[in-house]
């Protein structure tokens, strides 16, 4: 059976993706930040611990490396980690004879949207680049939006104690959902299967409309939520300009971001692989809400 080298381990999509790993039989070893004991007490007994960072010398970590199958790397960070710890982990993989690494994409249609679009799919743009040209075979796995994310409170999309949702563009473009939890199934379907080696694996829970989103969002909570649009396509695009040149809070800005890829269609997935992986049954946008917004949830 296969052993995954998982990085970014301790994080909520590489906790994730250890599980669907271990549910498929796959030996896991976790690279854990030093310091990091709630984490590592975290992963439990079966995952093989090795302490280190994507960024310690190459050779170290590829001593760290040595006889993994695939690395999966569900990392967060600025450039420091995206591009240049994950160009690190690629050349330790070089030297460990590791074939194959998942890099810590995990967005919308990062592939299709230009340099400039949104300032974190250009590190994940850049980090891909420079992996051209290497012996280790990368898979990107593209998913579109994370409903639990979209969920929060900071995305501006819904806010459940007003009773509204929020709206760019004509709320006619189809975008791409997925929970975290199937993606994390769908990437270690990808690990698990060299035949993606190279690849981009594109999947997602649900493709719904923003006004169908607003639907299922009501149907799933049994909640109204008043509508509000907020501008067209091009005023999201002169708001993100504005926020820009005001120096406001990149964070308010990197939202809009990925909000103006999703409506103006620039993100889109085409086309999505999910039929490649029977097994993965995904949860709707729809019963997503249902879920999370129960009484018990
Ligand atoms: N499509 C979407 O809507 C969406 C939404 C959210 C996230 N994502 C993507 O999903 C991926 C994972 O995100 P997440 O929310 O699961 O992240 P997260 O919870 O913040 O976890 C990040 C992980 O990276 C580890 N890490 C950071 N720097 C590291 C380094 N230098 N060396 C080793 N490990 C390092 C962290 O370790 P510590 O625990 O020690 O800090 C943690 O395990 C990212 O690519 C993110 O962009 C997509």
């Amino acid at each position: 059976m296969s052993t995954v080298f998982v990085a970014g381990a301790t994080g909520t999509l590489g906790r994730l993706v250890i599980a669907s790993l271990q549910r498929r039989g796959a030996t896991v070893r976790a690279l854990v930040r030093p310091g990091n004991t709630e984490g590592r007490r975290a992963l439990g007994q079966d995952v093989e611990i090795v302490e280190g960072d994507i960024r310690d010398p190459a050779d170290r970590l590829a001593r760290a490396l040595e006889g993994s199958d695939v690395i999966v790397s569900a990392v967060q960070g600025g450039a420091d980690v995206i591009i240049d710890g994950q160009a690190n982990l690629l050349s330790a993989a070089e030297r460990a004879g590791v074939p194959r690494l998942i890099p810590s994409d995990f967005s919308l249609a990062i592939d299709r949207l230009d340099h400039g679009d949104n300032d974190f799919a250009d590190l994940r743009k850049k980090a891909a680049e420079s992996f051209a040209g290497s012996p280790v075979a990368t898979t990107s796995v593209l998913c579109g939006a994370f409903l639990e994310v979209l969920n929060q409170p900071f995305y501006n999309w819904v806010d459940w104690r007003a009773g509204t949702f929020s709206y760019w563009g004509d709320g006619d473009q189809p975008v791409d959902f997925s929970t975290m939890t199937d993606t994390a199934e769908w990437t270690a379907e990808a690990a698990l299967d060299p035949a993606t080696a190279g690849r981009t694996v594109r999947v997602a829970g649900d493709v719904l409309t923003v006004k169908e989103l607003h639907q299922a969002m009501e149907r799933g909570s049994g909640r109204r939520l008043q509508a509000r649009r907020l501008g067209g396509v091009r005023e999201l695009k002169a708001e993100i300009d504005r926020l820009q040149a005001d120096g406001a809070d990149p964070f308010a800005w990197l939202l809009l971001q990925y909000t103006w890829a999703m409506v103006s269609g620039k993100g889109k997935l085409d086309p999505l692989d999910n039929h490649r992986y029977p097994g993965v049954r995904p949860t709707g946008a729809e019963e997503f809400f249902r879920q999370a917004m129960s009484p018990s949830a």
